[in-house]
C-alpha cells in the first residue's frame, strides 16, 4: 500500500495567507495541516508517501517537510505543473504508484478517525474504491453522494447546484489500481478539471466494487478562515498536552492546558488554555484566552486575544480591545499609539479583511 497527499493547487480561498505560502502549510495548533495527514497515514502503517506539489509552492513544502525521516516515512515529491484536478494529480503520480493500491489524502483535510480500520476493510473486501462520507449543512461546496438504504453508493456528483443528499465526500480515498483506467475514461468537468469524483462515478458505471463509510468523528476542510479557526479550536481541544518550556515570570498566571515553546518569555501575562505558544516569542502584559495559537517568533505586548491564530513573526502591540476570531499572517504588524488614536493608519495586503467591530 502506498499513499499520495495532494499539496498542489492554488489555495485562493485562504488568501491573503496563501499569497506567500502553501495553504497546506498554514498551521493548525502550530503544526502545518499537511503534517497531520502524513502522521495519520504513517500511523496506519503506510510509509511510502508521494506528495503532489505545485511549481509555486512546492519548494516551500519540500523545505519544511523534508524527506520523511521526522515522520518515519519515505517521501517522494511529485510535481504537477498545473492544478488540473484531483484525478489529474493521480495521473501525474502514476509512475510513483505503479500498480499498488493507495490511499489518497487531500492536504487541506483533517479527520479525527484513524485510517487503519478503513484500510483493513478496503483490502479484505477487495474493493476498487472506498470513500468516506459525512453529513454537512452546505453540500453544494463538496462532492456529494447519493446512497441507498444499505449504504451503497448510487451516484456521485461534484459541487452540485441541487444536491441529491447532504452527504459530502471527505477528502480521503482508498483506491485499487483500477482507478487509473477510470481516470483515462473521463473528460475534464465544466470547470476544466479532471475530477476524482467523476472517476469514482466511472468505476460505479463499470460495475466496479465501490463502497462508502460514514465517518462519525470531526472532519475539517481548512479552505477558509472560519474553517481554519474551527480546526484550530478542535485540535487544541482534543490533542493539546501541557508543556511549559519557556520562561514564565512570577506575575504571570497560566491555567488550563497550555504549551509554551523553548526560548519564549512571558511577562505579566494571563493565559487560559487551551493555548499553544511557539518558540522564541515575547509576550508582555497580555491576556491570551482559550483556543489561541501563537506561532514561533511572535511579539505580543499589551494585547488581549482569544480564539485567534497568530502566525510566525507577527507583532501585535498596544491593542487594548480584545482581538477575537482573527488570523494574523506571518510577519504582519498591528500596533496602536499609546494615547487614544486620532486616526487609523494601514498598510493592508490584497484580499485582507479588517473589521473594527
Ligand atoms: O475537501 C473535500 C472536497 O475536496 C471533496 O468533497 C470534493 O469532492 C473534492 O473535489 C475536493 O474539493 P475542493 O474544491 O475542496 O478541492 P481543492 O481544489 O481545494 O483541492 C483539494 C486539495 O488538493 C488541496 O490541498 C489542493 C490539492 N490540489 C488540487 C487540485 C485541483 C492539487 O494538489 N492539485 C490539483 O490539481
Amino acid at each position: 500500500m502506498k499513499a499520495i497527499i495532494l499539496s498542489g493547487g492554488k489555495g485562493t480561498r485562504l488568501r491573503p495567507l496563501t499569497y506567500t505560502g502553501a495553504k497546506q502549510l498554514v498551521p493548525v495548533a502550530n503544526k502545518p495541516i499537511l503534517w497531520y495527514g502524513i502522521e495519520s497515514i504513517v500511523r496506519a502503517g503506510v510509509t511510502d508517501i508521494g506528495i503532489i506539489i505545485s511549481p509555486e509552492t512546492g519548494e516551500e513544502v519540500k523545505a519544511k517537510t523534508g524527506n520523511g525521516d521526522r515522520f518515519g516515512a519515505n517521501i517522494t515529491y511529485i510535481l504537477q505543473e498545473q492544478p488540473a484536478g484531483l484525478a489529474h494529480a493521480v495521473k501525474v503520480a502514476r509512475p510513483f504508484l505503479g500498480d499498488s493500491p493507495f490511499v489518497m489524502y487531500l492536504g487541506d483535510n483533517l479527520i479525527q478517525n484513524e485510517l487503519g480500520q478503513f484500510m483493513t476493510n478496503f483490502k479484505e473486501q477487495h474493493m476498487d474504491a472506498l470513500i468516506m462520507l459525512r453529513p454537512v449543512s452546505n453540500p453544494t461546496a463538496f462532492g456529494v453522494a447519493e446512497v441507498d438504504a444499505q449504504g451503497r453508493v448510487l451516484h456521485l456528483v461534484e459541487k452540485p447546484k441541487v444536491p441529491p443528499s447532504n452527504l459530502a465526500l471527505v477528502g480521503i480515498y482508498f483506491f485499487a489500481n483500477t482507478i487509473h483506467a477510470a481516470i483515462d475514461r473521463i473528460q475534464p468537468s465544466a470547470r476544466g478539471e479532471l475530477e476524482i469524483t467523476d472517476a469514482i462515478q466511472n468505476l460505479i458505471d463499470h460495475k466496479n466494487h465501490v463502497e462508502a463509510r460514514q465517518i462519525e468523528g470531526w472532519w475539517l476542510d481548512t479552505g477558509k478562515k472560519d474553517d481554519l479557526l474551527e480546526a484550530n479550536q478542535i485540535v487544541l481541544d482534543t490533542c493539546l498536552q501541557s508543556a511549559i518550556l519557556g520562561e514564565v515570570d512570577a506575575r504571570s498566571q497560566i491555567s488550563g492546558r497550555v504549551q509554551i515553546g523553548e526560548g519564549s518569555k512571558l511577562i505579566n501575562c494571563t493565559v487560559r488554555g487551551p493555548v499553544v505558544i511557539g518558540n522564541n516569542c515575547h509576550l508582555e502584559n497580555c491576556f491570551i484566552g482559550p483556543y489561541s495559537s501563537v506561532a514561533d517568533e511572535v511579539t505580543l505586548i499589551d494585547a488581549d486575544l482569544e480564539h485567534s491564530v497568530i502566525l510566525r513573526g507577527a507583532k501585535v502591540v498596544g491593542i487594548q480591545q480584545r482581538i477575537v476570531d482573527s488570523v494574523v499572517g506571518q510577519r504582519a504588524q498591528l500596533k496602536l499609539a499609546p494615547q487614544r488614536p486620532k486616526a487609523l493608519r494601514f498598510m493592508i495586503g490584497d484580499d485582507s479583511q479588517i473589521e473594527l467591530a
